[in-house]
């Protein structure tokens, strides 16, 4: 992937059910709320500290507030249309680091299984093919994260392979996945027919 830095502005990305607009440091109160809990942060790579502590999400919001100021990373709160603009959850992108980490997210556990963070992810993926021009996006998963596996496994990811690493439950497998802009256009075409 080509030297793209700095990244342009986050842009918003609506979806039908959802508003991905730029995370804002007015957004770390519902981070915490949301945030803070087991089954949201047990997968999740060993570096999200747990306990999670009270000043966690400021913290965590002003340390992505500067990464976008360099233009390193995208950073969207997911809101729901009609929800007031509040976050209920969090996407993130950026360029190829040779970590295998260009796209995370998380959502709000009163939201999981109703499609909203495939439905998110599909607006992202996108903005990196249609007007990024990517060639590609690589992702990884702790491997015991099933839902986050079906994902990428509906977006056409391709699992490219596992490793091991330290998550917050632990040291567990860790799948790699990868989807082309290639593969990704060839599936738009078959969506839209
Ligand atoms: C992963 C996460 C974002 C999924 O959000 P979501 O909005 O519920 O996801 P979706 O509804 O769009 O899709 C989830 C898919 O996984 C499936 N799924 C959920 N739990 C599953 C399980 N235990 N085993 C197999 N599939 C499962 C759902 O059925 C759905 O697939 P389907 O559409 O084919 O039915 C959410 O669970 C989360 O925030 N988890 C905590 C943070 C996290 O793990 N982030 C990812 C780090 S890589």
């Amino acid at each position: 992937m080509p030297s793209i830095l700095p990244l342009p502005e986050t842009p918003r990305l609506e979806t039908e059910r959802l508003v991905l607009r730029p995370l804002a440091i007015k957004d770390a109160p519902a981070i915490q709320q949301h945030f803070a809990h087991w089954e949201m942060v047990r997968h999740l790579v060993a570096r999200v500290p747990w306990p999670y502590p009270a000043d966690g999400a400021e913290t965590n919001v002003r340390e992505c507030l500067a990464k976008r100021a360099r233009g390193e990373q995208f950073y969207w709160a997911i809101t729901l249309k009609g929800g007031g603009d509040k976050l209920i959850g969090r996407i993130d992108l950026r360029p190829d680091a040779g970590v295998g980490a260009m796209r995370g997210f998380w959502l709000a556990q009163e939201y999981w299984g109703r499609g909203l963070m495939t439905e998110a992810a599909d607006a992202v993926n996108a903005y990196a093919f249609e007007v990024l021009d990517w060639p590609y996006i690589e992702v990884s998963t702790n491997a015991a994260n099933l839902a986050s596996q079906r994902i990428k496994e509906k977006q056409g990811f391709t699992p490219i392979g596992l490793a091991t690493d330290s998550y917050v439950e632990g040291i567990r497998s860790k799948a790699y996945w990868r989807l082309t802009q290639a593969g990704w256009r060839a599936r738009q075409l078959h969506v839209d027919r």
